[in-house]
């Protein structure tokens, strides 16, 4: 494969930090403008491999925190309170989840993506039923007061998408990483203070 300069630096970068991908300065830039995560925090963390922002998240909410991963690939990292589910999440249910002994979580990330197509709108509308259903497991697990970051490659669902999620939690951005490429149509849902009484 060609090499892409801007790509291996933050890969390069990662590598020195310990961190598996390069995405984790996406969860880092968001966590420092967003402060999603706090410590003792559970962490639901869809699209999980190969694992930066699981071990990121553990970082940040530290020993007595959780982190639970789900992915249909394997991750690349092991940490104490980090739980994985290789899984398509069209297939996860929450008794799984519950089966850990956690009954709610505080946060759920999705950094899920599906296989890029090239054809812009079949990627945006793949990757808006990953958003959807984040969103359905977010009604089943996510607390009262929770928040949820969830990847979108934009397309003109977007705001229709960015309608529900304001029905669903107080407060909605919509957030592009400096560390994420220019090019790429990948940009972060951030929505704060999850609203139960929505349901
Ligand atoms: C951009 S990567 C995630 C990188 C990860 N946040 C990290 O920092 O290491 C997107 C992931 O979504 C996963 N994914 C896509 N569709 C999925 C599905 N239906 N169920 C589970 N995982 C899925 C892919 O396997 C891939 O590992």
């Amino acid at each position: 494969m060609k090499s892409n300069p801007w790509f291996d630096k933050w890969a390069k970068k990662a590598k020195e930090l310990g961190y598996p991908a390069r995405s984790v300065f996406k969860l880092i830039e968001i966590q420092e403008k967003f402060k999603i995560l706090k410590a003792g925090d559970t962490v639901l963390d869809l699209g999980a491999a190969p694992g930066s922002w699981s071990k990121y998240a553990h970082q940040v909410v530290g020993e007595k925190g959780k982190v639970i991963g789900v992915d249909l690939e394997e991750v690349k990292v092991n940490f104490p309170n980090f739980f994985f589910l290789k899984k398509n999440i069209f297939e996860l249910s929450s008794e799984e989840v519950k089966a850990l002994g956690i009954e709610k979580v505080d946060v759920i990330l999705s950094d899920l993506a599906p296989k890029t197509t090239g054809n812009k709108w079949v990627d945006h509308i793949k990757s808006v039923e990953l958003v959807e259903k984040a969103l359905e497991i977010s009604t089943e697990l996510l607390k009262e007061g929770g928040h949820l970051v969830a990847k979108i490659f934009e397309g003109p669902q977007t705001p229709l998408l960015r309608k529900k999620l304001e029905k669903m939690f107080q407060k909605v951005n919509l957030f592009k990483p400096k560390s994420s490429r220019k090019e790429s149509k990948e940009i972060f849902f951030i929505a704060k203070n999850f609203k139960r009484s929505f349901l």
